[in-house]
C-alpha cells in the first residue's frame, strides 16, 4: 500500500466496517511503518487491503478487508497465511480483535489455526448497541 492507494482502501474499508478507520488513520499507518498491503484485481481495482502492526516480538491483526465481487475466493486466507510465514521468526505471536458476530472472519481465523484466548465485553458499538470482541492468537514460530 502507498499513499496513492487510500481513498480506494478507504472506500472498501467503508464498505466493510460498521465504524471504519478515516484516510488519515491508513496514512498514519503507512507513515509509522505497520505492515500494509494491497491486492489489485487490475491498475485500478482494489481487491483487498491488510493492516499488520508489530512491537517486540508480537504482531498484531490491525484491519483486513476483501472487496465484496472478490470474498470467497481466498484471497484473505492467502493473505495472512503468506504474511504468517513472512513475520516468522521475527514475530512469535499475531494477535487480533474481531466482533462476536461476525462469522465470515471468525470461521477464516479459525481455519488459519487462530485460538480465541478472551472476550471483551462491549467493546464495539453496533447497530444495537455494543457488541463483544473476541480475543485470537496464533503462535507464530516456536517459543
Ligand atoms: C472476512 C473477510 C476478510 C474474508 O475474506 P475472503 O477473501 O472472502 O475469505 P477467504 O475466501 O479467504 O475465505 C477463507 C475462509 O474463511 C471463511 N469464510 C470467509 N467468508 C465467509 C462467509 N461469508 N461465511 C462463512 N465463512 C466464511 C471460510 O472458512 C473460508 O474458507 P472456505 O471458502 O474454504 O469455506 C471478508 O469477508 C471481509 O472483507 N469482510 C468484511 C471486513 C471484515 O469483517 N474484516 C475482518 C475484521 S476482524
Amino acid at each position: 500500500m502507498c499513499a496513492a492507494d487510500v481513498p480506494q482502501v478507504s472506500a472498501l474499508e467503508a464498505q466493510s466496517q460498521f465504524t471504519p478507520w478515516s484516510e488519515q488513520v491508513f496514512l498514519d499507518c503507512l507513515r509509522d511503518d505497520y505492515l500494509c498491503q494491497v491486492v489489485m484485481a487490475g491498475p485500478d481495482t482494489l481487491a483487498a487491503f491488510m493492516v499488520i502492526s508489530r512491537v517486540l516480538d508480537e504482531a498484531h491483526l490491525l484491519n483486513i478487508a476483501v472487496a465484496s465481487d472478490w470474498q470467497r475466493r481466498g484471497i484473505a486466507r492467502t493473505l495472512l497465511a503468506d504474511m504468517m510465514t513472512a513475520l516468522a521468526p521475527e514475530s512469535r505471536y499475531l494477535f487480533l480483535e474481531v466482533r462476536a458476530g461476525n462469522a465470515p472472519a471468525r470461521a477464516l481465523y479459525e481455519q488459519l489455526g487462530f485460538s480465541v484466548t478472551g472476550v471483551r465485553r462491549g467493546y464495539y458499538r453496533c447497530a444495537t448497541g455494543r457488541e463483544d470482541a473476541v480475543l485470537m492468537m496464533q503462535p507464530l514460530s516456536p517459543s
